[in-house]
């Protein structure tokens, strides 16, 4: 049912934990299942140095927040914001259908930890 992609990184989830001084954090939650997902950033000259997450939800919820961190590290912050839902699922090599819900919590919860930092520096959201 998962691939082995999936699995992997259900079970060696990459960049979990949290930034204290995180220079964003974007929180979003599933009203269907109600599972919570942060997303933690560090900004330096407009890309995203380091990325960490917090999820409390189901496997492919904790799947797809670790290959979200993987996917964004490095990027500028039009690039991460450009993650779309589907490429998440698309880099773990599919999700089953029922579970495709899981892996919209990781691109919203980032693409909101960027709207964050945008916020506290009083700039627009760039999209
Ligand atoms: Fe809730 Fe997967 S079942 S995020």
């Amino acid at each position: 049912m998962y691939t082995e992609k999936v699995m992997d990184h259900f079970k060696n989830p990459r960049n979990m934990g949290e930034i204290p001084d995180a220079d964003g954090v974007g929180t979003v939650g599933n009203p269907v299942c109600g599972d919570l997902m942060t997303i933690y950033i560090k900004v330096k000259d407009n890309r995203l140095i380091d990325i960490k997450f917090k999820t409390f939800g189901c496997g492919s919820a904790i799947a797809t927040s670790s290959m979200i961190t993987e996917l964004a590290k490095g990027k500028t912050l039009e690039e991460a914001m450009k993650i779309t839902r589907g490429d998440v699922a698309d880099s773990l090599g599919g999700l089953p259908p029922v579970k495709m819900h899981c892996s919209n919590l990781a691109a919203d919860a980032l693409h909101a930890a960027i709207e964050d930092y945008y916020k506290r520096r009083g700039e627009e959201v760039k999209k």
